[in-house]
């Protein structure tokens, strides 16, 4: 197996960086994944599990484009739905009637929820579902998760980042994952100013492994948040319709009074939503946030097509069957190379770390000797599967695997790595 090159990415890189800041800013910056060399910078195309790079070099997506991509790219039942949308109305004067049948679906969909707000990405809804629950408690402070993402806002970043004042992360306060005590400290300490409590289902923080929910934290943090009047805020944009189509809340057994959702919403096309029970509808009503394009017509019919479609394939079951399928192989395969695959988290969002070396040295060639014989993996993050990656791309994807540890093996020989 040959392993790829990518010259044609590098050319744009470099025309890139004159003419954007950081050529490629954000999340698919090409210094996310290391070492940045192994992977690519542009895509052309992309069609179910796979997408090519400006170099022709195929590659099955184990990023899923951080998300969006649920059922695989260029699904033509969700196209069919957007291209109709697109040929009949957009961006109009009025929404669309898409908008009222994509809400009632999420309504009857996710469950405990009784209204459903638009948008394009996920902190657009984090940062509405924040003001909501101001609005409705009449409290400043937000509790989240150390390590814990939702989008880019100043309140979110945190004062190590540039550009955030000590206003803008002065009501954000932090605790590990897993420590309801934490938490209860919190509110002794800062009584009844406390509007929101935030976090994702399980804890995924890029350059960790994945953390599940200990056994009753979920509830015991819905318990504190009923006591205390405290919003409870469900970020659900990553892991939404991957472990249960009614939310992932239903699958660890609790009960948010806001769910964020996103990334799978509609298999690419831009949209969000924040959703809430009857009892923050009036302040949800208060709020004002909006956008140019939050009613976009086509996303939306997007989005039901592609939930509808998640729904008749009983899409989160058969992904995390594909997932416990591949990820344990692939521990099994680094084993007979003399490796230890550490697994962490759900099969469908798994997290994969080589646990020969806390430098990350070894993991990170690793990822990029996969990805430069086309498994794209990602060094420092979750890793995700979707219903394109069949048994075929599976198998595939284990002999790129299988040849990555031996050459990885070929670097410790040469003495090429040491750690
Ligand atoms: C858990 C979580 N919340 C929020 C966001 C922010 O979403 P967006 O980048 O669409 O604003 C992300 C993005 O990766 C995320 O993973």
């Amino acid at each position: 197996m040959s392993t790829y090159t990518y010259k044609r990415s590098q050319e744009l890189f470099e025309r890139a960086c004159s003419v954007i800041p950081c050529g490629i800013p954000g999340h698919m910056s090409p210094a996310v994944n290391v070492p940045p060399a192994s992977y690519p910078i542009y895509a052309a195309k992309a069609k179910g599990a796979c997408f090519w790079d400006v170099d022709g070099n195929e590659f099955i997506d184990y990023m899923c484009a951080y998300g969006p991509m649920i059922l695989g790219y260029g699904n033509e039942v969700v196209d069919d739905a957007a291209r109709l949308q697109y040929a009949l109305a957009d961006t109009t004067m009025c929404p669309s009637p898409k908008m009222v049948e994509l809400a009632e679906f999420l309504v009857d969909l996710v469950e405990g929820m009784e209204w459903a707000f638009f948008a394009k990405n996920g902190a657009d809804v984090t940062n509405y579902a924040v003001m909501v629950a101001r609005c409705a408690t009449g409290r400043e402070k937000v509790v989240g998760i150390k390590g814990g993402y939702h989008g880019s806002s100043a309140w979110m970043q945190g004062l190590a980042h540039h550009g955030v004042t000590p206003a803008d992360a002065s009501n954000v306060l932090r605790i590990p994952w897993n420590d309801v005590g934490a938490f209860e400290d919190l509110v002794a300490e800062h009584s009844h100013n406390i509007a929101a409590f935030i976090a994702t289902p399980n804890h995924v923080a890029t350059f960790y492994d994945n953390e599940l929910p200990e056994e009753g934290y979920w509830t015991k943090i819905e318990a504190i948040c009923r006591r205390e009047g405290i919003v409870l805020i469900l970020d659900d944009i990553r892991h939404g319709f991957r472990l249960n189509m009614k939310g992932s809340h239903v699958h660890y057994g609790f009960t948010p009074d806001l769910i964020c959702f996103c990334k799978a919403l509609a298999n690419g096309y831009p949209i969000s939503s924040l959703m809430g029970t009857d009892a923050l509808k009036n302040a949800a009503s208060r709020v004002f946030h909006t956008g140019s394009y939050w009613y976009q017509a086509a996303p939306m019919a997007a989005a039901l097509a592609c939930l509808k479609e998640l729904k008749r394939l009983d899409a989160p079951q058969w992904m995390q069957a594909q997932g416990e399928k591949l990820f344990s192989q692939m521990g099994e395969l680094a084993s007979s190379h003399g490796y230890t695959l550490k697994v962490t988290g759900e099969p469908v969002m798994a997290n994969v770390r080589l646990a020969d070396d806390p430098s990350f040295m070894l993991h990170q060639i690793w990822c990029g000797e996969c990805t430069r014989r086309g498994a794209f993996i990602a060094s420092h993050h979750n890793l995700f599967i979707s219903m394109a990656h069949d048994e075929a791309i599976l198998e595939k994807t284990l002999a790129i695997c299988d040849e990555a540890f031996a050459a990885l093996k070929g670097y410790q020989e040469r003495g090429e790595v040491v750690c």
